[in-house]
C-alpha cells in the first residue's frame, strides 16, 4: 500500500484438489447409470467407511450439513415450545435449524480466547424447556466437551454436536461429532471434506439413527430393506446422491495428509504469531486433542497497530498478497433472529411475556467484541508450503511497523 514490494504467498490455495480417481469415480456413477442413493453402492460404501474412521457406529449421509441438523433436530424431537442452546459465534444454519423446528434459540455468550460457546456459562441457560445443547465445534477446534457433557448428563438434555466444520478434530483421543447424542458434518464446497454439497449425522444410537433415516427421506428408511408406503412419521428428501457419494470415497483418501499439513502449518503459524503483540491466536482447551483447522482465527488489538482499524490492516494484508476475513457478525442480533421470534407462528407458540423475557435475555457482550477483533484465514491458506507462515508473519509485523503510515 506504500509502494514497496508486496510479500506474496507461493502455494496456488488451488481448492478443491482432485485428480483421476475424482474423475473416475463420477464417470462410474454416471455409467452405472445408478444415480440416487438406494440404487447404487457409492453412498453406503461412503458411510460405512467414514463411520469406521469416526469410531461411530452409525453414519447417516445428508444433502448437506444443514439437512444433517435439521434431521437430527428432528430425530430429537424438537419443536414448538421447547428451547435450544446454542452458540452466537457460528454459521446461520445453525440457528436456521432451530428456527425450522419452531423452538426458540437460547444463545450462550462466547469464551472469547477459544472462539467456542463459554461453556461455564451454560449451565445457567438451563430450563425445563431445555431440548437440546448444540455446541459448535468452530473452526474444527473443539468446544469444552467434558463440561457441555456433564451438564447435559446432570440435567437429561441430549448434546447434538455441530461438527460441520470439524472434520478430523478431536476431543481427548474421540472424533468431534461422536461424543453427544448425535453430530453433524458438512462436505460443503468450502469444508476440509468437500463434494461441492453433502453432509453426513453420526450416532452410536440404533433408534436415533432409524429415526434420521426415516426422516432424511420421506419417512421411508433406505436402511430397511423394503421401505414400503406406509409412514409412521413425517420426513423430507434430503438424501445424498451417489455422485456425491463417489467424490467423497475419492476425496477420503487425502484428508489424512491434508490434515496433518494443515495441523503443522497452523501450529508453527500461531507460534510466529504468539510473538507479535497484539495478534492472539484463538487457544484450544486442554481436551482438544487435534484441531481440524477449517479456518485459523485470531483477535486483532488496533491499540498495538497504532489504531490502524481492523478493516485497514485487512485491506493492508490484501495488499501483501495474504487473503484474510473478519469472519461472523453476532449472530444473536441479526434482524433475521428478531424477525423469526416475533412473527406471527411464533406468536401462536409462545406467550407475549416469554418472548418478551427471551429478548430481554438475548445479549453476548464478549461475542460481540470479539466479532469485532476477530480475524480469519480459510484453511486452504494452511495447505501451502511453511515458507508462506513466515510470509505472513512477515506481512503483519511489516504492517505492524508501518502502521502510523497506513493510518494516515
Ligand atoms: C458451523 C456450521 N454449521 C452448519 C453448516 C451448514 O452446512 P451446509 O452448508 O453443508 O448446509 C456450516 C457450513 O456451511 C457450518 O459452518
Amino acid at each position: 500500500m506504500l509502494g514497496g514490494p508486496a510479500v506474496k504467498l507461493e502455494g496456488t490455495r488451488k481448492w478443491p484438489i482432485y485428480d483421476g480417481s475424482e474423475e473416475q469415480a463420477l464417470v462410474d456413477v454416471l455409467r452405472s447409470g445408478k444415480w440416487g442413493r438406494g440404487s447404487g453402492q457409492m453412498v453406503l460404501r461412503f458411510e460405512s467407511k467414514y463411520a469406521s474412521l469416526m469410531g461411530v457406529k452409525h453414519c447417516l449421509a445428508t444433502a448437506n450439513g444443514t439437512s444433517a441438523l435439521l434431521t437430527s433436530m428432528a430425530a430429537l424431537e424438537v419443536g414448538p415450545g421447547d428451547e435450544v442452546i446454542l452458540p452466537p459465534y457460528t454459521f446461520v444454519a445453525t440457528l436456521n435449524a432451530v428456527l425450522e423446528r419452531h423452538a426458540l434459540p437460547v444463545f450462550v455468550d462466547s469464551d472469547r480466547k477459544s472462539f467456542q460457546i463459554d461453556a461455564k456459562k451454560v449451565e445457567a441457560a438451563v430450563t425445563p424447556r431445555t431440548r437440546v445443547i448444540m455446541p459448535v465445534h468452530m473452526a474444527g477446534a473443539a468446544a469444552d466437551m467434558d463440561t457441555l457433557l456433564a451438564i447435559g448428563a446432570k440435567h437429561k438434555v441430549p448434546v447434538l454436536e455441530d461438527a460441520c466444520q470439524a472434520v478430523m478434530g478431536e476431543w481427548r483421543g474421540k472424533k468431534l461429532g461422536t461424543l453427544g447424542a448425535l453430530g453433524c458434518f458438512s462436505f460443503q464446497a468450502s469444508k476440509n471434506l468437500n463434494s461441492g454439497e453433502g453432509g453426513a449425522v453420526m450416532t452410536n444410537d440404533e433408534s436415533l439413527f432409524y429415526r434420521c433415516s426415516h426422516f432424511h427421506s420421506n419417512g421411508r428408511s433406505p436402511h430397511k430393506v423394503d421401505p414400503g408406503f406406509t409412514y409412521t412419521g413425517h420426513g423430507l428428501n434430503l438424501r445424498l446422491t451417489e455422485f456425491q457419494g463417489g467424490l467423497l470415497l475419492a476425496q477420503l483418501a487425502r484428508l489424512e495428509a491434508q490434515s496433518r499439513t494443515r495441523e503443522q502449518n497452523a501450529d508453527y503459524l500461531a507460534g510466529l504469531f504468539r510473538e507479535i503483540p497484539g495478534i492472539a491466536p484463538s487457544q484450544q482447551y486442554e481436551g482438544c486433542t487435534r484441531n481440524a483447522w477449517h479456518l485459523f482465527m485470531f483477535r486483532y488489538d488496533a491499540a498495538k497497530f497504532g489504531g490502524l482499524t481492523r478493516a485497514q490492516f485487512l485491506k493492508a494484508l490484501a495488499a501483501e498478497g495474504v487473503p484474510a476475513s473478519s469472519g461472523y457478525t453476532p449472530l444473536n442480533k441479526e434482524p433475521l433472529v428478531k424477525n423469526v421470534v416475533l412473527s406471527r407462528g411464533y406468536k401462536k407458540i409462545y406467550s407475549e411475556g416469554e418472548l418478551k423475557a427471551w429478548d430481554e435475555k438475548n445479549h453476548c457482550p464478549e461475542n460481540d467484541k470479539l466479532c469485532q477483533e476477530a480475524v480469519w484465514f480459510t484453511q486452504t491458506t494452511l495447505l501451502g508450503p511453511r515458507t508462506d507462515m513466515d510470509r505472513i508473519a512477515t506481512a503483519v509485523r511489516k504492517i505492524q511497523r508501518f502502521a502510523k503510515e497506513l493510518k494516515a
